[in-house]
């Protein structure tokens, strides 16, 4: 029966701390997949998480199922916090939004139920994208095409170029948004060139679907969440997915959500029940404790203080090791202007660097990124930070 499966290529990222872990040397420094360490090299459990932890210990619950779209307090939390409080697409029950396992997982229940929708519709994600999106979008149906995004030269956005890839897609093309610290590259449009995203977008009749991982990484909550606001009021068709992987260090837990704004609350209802059997027919529903640890958070007004006051930890110290990795490479001798760093925001930096001198960074000097040039700034510290610069300064 398995006689004939071929072996399939390592995942680009995950399949790097595979490696990363079977790596023996000691001063190994793991920079590929997307995880914030604090500044000793731990992943931090958040103080506001662990107080959750022990007031959800005491209620002794019993373990039941969720409801197939996911528990009720977390999903009015997660509307809120991605919409904004008093959203009138929220308010006029126009969103849908179902608990999802972590933000893959989002990804693939809107993907699932947009090719049932529109198994003829192109995917556009931008080059380049997190790698998991062409392979998911791929494997939910679709044909997944690039519009461009990068521009190396120039050391940000191709924006001109974007627009023009947009304007060229024809109507029903679903889009592959970013809506803040763009993964990989860490260079996000400003609120000006996101409004002309926004009039091609709505113009062609394209399907947006924004992926917000990082909420919070990049200015703040409200901020990051700007574009899906300013979305919700120019359109009443679009997906927006969430996830809480990082900013509430809830990776194994598997927390997000998928969030679907319809043209009023009808539409809504029959948008829901179609989601609903897309769970039901992949994992039936999902898991609880992550959703209350959530929740519970999002619910107490102190723990919620606590968590944005961690949250801009985390933000502020990904930004301060941004600086010292340019100041790093200076010191270790990289004759370019390497301040580029410091423009990019999120949890990644976009180096430069080809296949070749990632390959040459691992082997040689057991630092991971990926193959396409991405490390994760938000795992330096004061004691990694020096050693990535003079590794990085040699292959460069
Ligand atoms: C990343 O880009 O490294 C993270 O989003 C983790 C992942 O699932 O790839």
């Amino acid at each position: 029966m398995f006689s004939t499966v071929q072996p399939a290529p390592s995942d680009p990222i995950l399949g790097l701390t595979e490696r990363f872990i079977a790596d023996p040397r000691p001063d190994k420094v793991n920079l590929g997949v997307g995880v914030y360490q604090d500044e000793n090299g731990s992943l931090p459990l958040l103080r506001c998480v662990d107080a959750a932890e022990q007031t959800l210990a005491g209620q002794h619950r019993p373990k039941g199922y969720l409801p197939i779209d996911g528990l009720p307090d977390y999903t009015r939390e997660v509307k809120e916090l991605v919409f904004g409080p008093g959203s009138p697409a929220v308010m006029d029950d126009r969103v849908v939004t179902a608990q999802a396992l972590g933000g893959t997982g989002a990804l693939r229940i809107g993907a699932d139920f947009l090719h049932q929708l529109s198994p003829e519709a192109t995917v556009l994600v931008s080059t380049p994208s997190w790698e998991n999106h062409r392979a998911l979008f791929t494997r939910a149906g679709f044909t997944v095409r690039g519009y461009r995004y990068y521009d190396p030269e120039a050391h940000g956005i191709d924006v001109d170029g974007m627009l023009a890839d947009l304007a060229a897609a024809p109507a029903g093309t679903i889009v592959v948004l970013h809506a803040c610290c763009h993964n990989p590259t860490g260079y996000d449009l400003t609120a000006d060139q996101w409004d002309r995203v926004i009039d091609v977008v709505v113009a062609g009749g394209l399907v947006p679907f924004i992926d917000m991982a990082y909420q919070g990484f990049s200015q703040g909550l409200e901020e990051d969440a700007a574009v899906i606001r300013a979305f919700a009021a120019r359109t009443d068709s679009f997906l927006c997915s969430s996830s809480f992987s990082k900013s509430f260090g809830l990776y194994g837990e598997r927390v997000g959500a998928l969030s679907i704004v319809c043209a009023d609350a009808d539409e809504a209802a029959r948008v829901r029940s179609q989601v609903k059997v897309v769970i039901r027919t992949n994992y039936s529903s999902p898991s609880t404790h992550g959703a209350l640890l959530v929740s519970t958070v999002l619910g107490d007004p102190q723990l919620r203080l606590a968590w944005t006051q961690e949250l801009a930890g985390m933000r502020d110290r990904i930004k301060q090791m941004r600086g010292a990795l340019v100041q790093g490479l200076a010191g270790a001798g990289v004759p370019d202007d390497m301040s580029f760093i410091t423009d990019q925001v999120g949890m990644f930096s976009y180096s430069g660097l080809d296949a070749r001198q990632m390959a040459r960074l691992r082997e040689e000097f057991g630092v991971y990124g990926t193959d396409a040039g991405r490390i994760c700034v938000a795992a330096l510290n004061p004691s990694n930070v020096d050693r990535v610069a003079r590794s990085i300064a040699a292959v460069v």
